[in-house]
């Protein structure tokens, strides 16, 4: 689309006009626009999903309700419009997808006004639109798996956003995904049943996200998935299922750059956040983890695949009685690498195993042994503390062919609660430097006070 179209939509608002006149007239209500700046900013719409049928008692389907406030967001020329899905009332949805890339104008922002000069700034920034959606409910999913309506034959995501350039997700509601009746099926038993078992919430292909301070709880699988996007912040979210439940990781990250996450309350069953391949530039920080598996990069290299991830630090984070803290998980036989990786000021309270490189991932017991490995390098650890459950605190278990390298450690002070003297570190195929203390002594470091 051209930029002139994008401005007309803005003019045309409350005027019956053609596109072909509007372009004609493009160049002077420029003009008009810079001398009025502020006069264009027409009103910031709010589309309530009431308006449009849904009723919110919890049990009535307000699926469709949805999709005529989202087609109405869509229709609108305004520059803002807000979805909003107000307080009080819980919401049943089916699976759903809001597209970004509505048939008269995608939403965005960021990729025009960057190519322009300064002085269009403020005009443009009035101009182009930028969804948000307020989610001040409680949205449910149904209880039970079977009466979940799949577009396909599986249903794979419960709720999409997907094609925004520019989006914002914010409230004080709470998506819950009721798990409760997946996690109980058996995958061996039902492998069909199984593989159709929601994420709960996912961002794909899209730019400039910000989301903030909703809740997230019990989602069939992972709970939020961030995938092929770029320019993502996610702050203040809570995210909450029970510590046994199956594979509910908080975050997931997949093929996305410059995410950042701050300030984030994660307790499930999995991963607090899992960074998967093609993921780089990646920005995690103020997370309270646990119950849970840790922040993980990884898994990576499963069935000899090529997968990379790179430039990801960790920092300020505390981990509550979580099977890991601070984790790099490969399969043998894989491709790729792990690469500029920063974890610093981390806390454990009672943490399984706070420091964790594990290029012999294995979670089902029969991998075979392999020559290739994906490769870790240049990873450094500092300021890591606390307690942990186990006596082996610091376990890096590096591929015999493909040596982990570059591993830096610095000020690491972890004790193991039931008897400090006990606390060990294991080390296989870890190369890199050691600096100041380093409790336990992670002996295949070596000393260098210089870093
Ligand atoms: C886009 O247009 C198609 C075909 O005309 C229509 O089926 C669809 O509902 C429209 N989508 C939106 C978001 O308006
Ligand atoms: C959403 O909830 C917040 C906090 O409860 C409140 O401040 C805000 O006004 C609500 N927004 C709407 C549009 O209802
Ligand atoms: C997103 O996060 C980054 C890094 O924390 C920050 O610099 C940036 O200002 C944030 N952007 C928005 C829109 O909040
Ligand atoms: C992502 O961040 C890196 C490093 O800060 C920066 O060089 C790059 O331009 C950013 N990419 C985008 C799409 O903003
Ligand atoms: C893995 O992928 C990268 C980038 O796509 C490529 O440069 C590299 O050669 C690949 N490695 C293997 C072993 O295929
Ligand atoms: C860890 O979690 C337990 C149980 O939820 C809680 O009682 C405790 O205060 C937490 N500790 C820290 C340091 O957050
Ligand atoms: C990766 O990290 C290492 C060690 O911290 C540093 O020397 C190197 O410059 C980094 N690479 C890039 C491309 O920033
Ligand atoms: C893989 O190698 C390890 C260590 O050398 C050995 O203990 C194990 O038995 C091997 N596993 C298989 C399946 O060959
Ligand atoms: C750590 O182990 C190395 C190698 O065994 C040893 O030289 C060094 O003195 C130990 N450091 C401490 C503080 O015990």
């Amino acid at each position: 689309m051209t930029l002139n179209t994008k401005l007309c939509f803005c003019f045309m608002t409350n005027l019956t006009m053609t596109m072909a006149t509007c372009k004609r007239l493009f160049l002077i209500l420029l003009i008009q626009c810079i001398l009025l700046a502020g006069s264009c900013d027409n009103q910031h719409y709010i589309f309530d999903v009431i308006n449009f049928g849904a009723i919110g008692d919890g049990a009535n389907d307000d699926t469709e309700a949805f999709e005529h406030a989202w087609d109405a967001v869509c229709g609108s020329s305004v520059s803002s419009p807000t979805f909003l899905v107000p307080g009080g009332k819980t919401f049943v949805l089916q699976p759903l997808t809001f597209n970004g890339q509505c048939n008269s104008t995608t939403f965005t922002f960021q990729a025009i006004i960057s190519l322009l000069p300064y002085q269009f700034y403020r005009v443009l920034h009035l101009l182009v639109r930028m969804a948000a959606s307020i989610i001040n409910g409680t949205i449910i999913a149904p209880s039970n798996p079977s009466e979940w309506k799949c577009n396909d034959k599986n249903c794979h995501e419960w709720i999409t956003f997907e094609h925004f350039d520019g989006l914002s997700i914010q409230g004080s509601g709470t998506i819950n995904g009721q798990g409760t009746n997946w996690w109980t099926l058996s995958c061996e038993d039902n492998e069909e049943v199984c593989d159709k078992k929601a994420t709960g919430f996912v961002i794909a292909h899209s730019n400039n996200v910000q989301i903030s301070e909703l809740t997230f709880e019990d989602s069939p699988k992972v709970h939020i998935s961030l995938e092929r996007s770029t320019l993502i912040n996610a702050t203040r979210l809570t995210i909450q299922a029970p510590g046994d439940s199956p594979n509910t990781d908080g975050i997931h990250i997949q093929h996305s750059t410059n995410v950042s996450i701050d300030q984030c309350l994660i307790q499930t069953g999995d991963d607090c956040v899992s960074i998967g391949d093609g993921s780089s530039y990646i920005d995690i920080s103020n997370i309270n983890c646990g119950p849970g598996h840790g922040i993980s990069i990884g898994s990576l290299g499963r069935n000899g695949n090529n997968e990379s991830v790179e430039f990801v630090h960790v920092r300020d984070v505390s981990f509550n009685r979580s099977t890991n803290g601070v984790r790099i998980k490969t399969w043998q036989g894989g491709h790729g690498h792990v690469r500029n990786i920063t974890f610093e000021r981390i806390t454990s309270h009672g943490a399984r195993r706070p420091i964790i490189i594990d290029q012999y991932y294995c979670p089902h017991d029969h991998c075979s042994n392999e020559t290739s490995a994906v490769e870790i390098d240049n990873v450094a650890y500092s300021q890591i503390e606390g307690t942990t459950d186990k006596e082996t605190a610091v376990q890096l278990a590096c591929s015999e062919s493909t040596p982990c390298t570059n591993i830096f450690m610095k000020d690491i002070n972890l004790r193991y609660e039931e008897d400090e003297e006990k606390t060990s570190s294991y080390c296989l195929n870890a190369q890199g430097l050691r600096n100041g203390r380093v409790s336990p002594n992670v002996t295949c470091l070596q000393q260098d006070d210089n870093f």
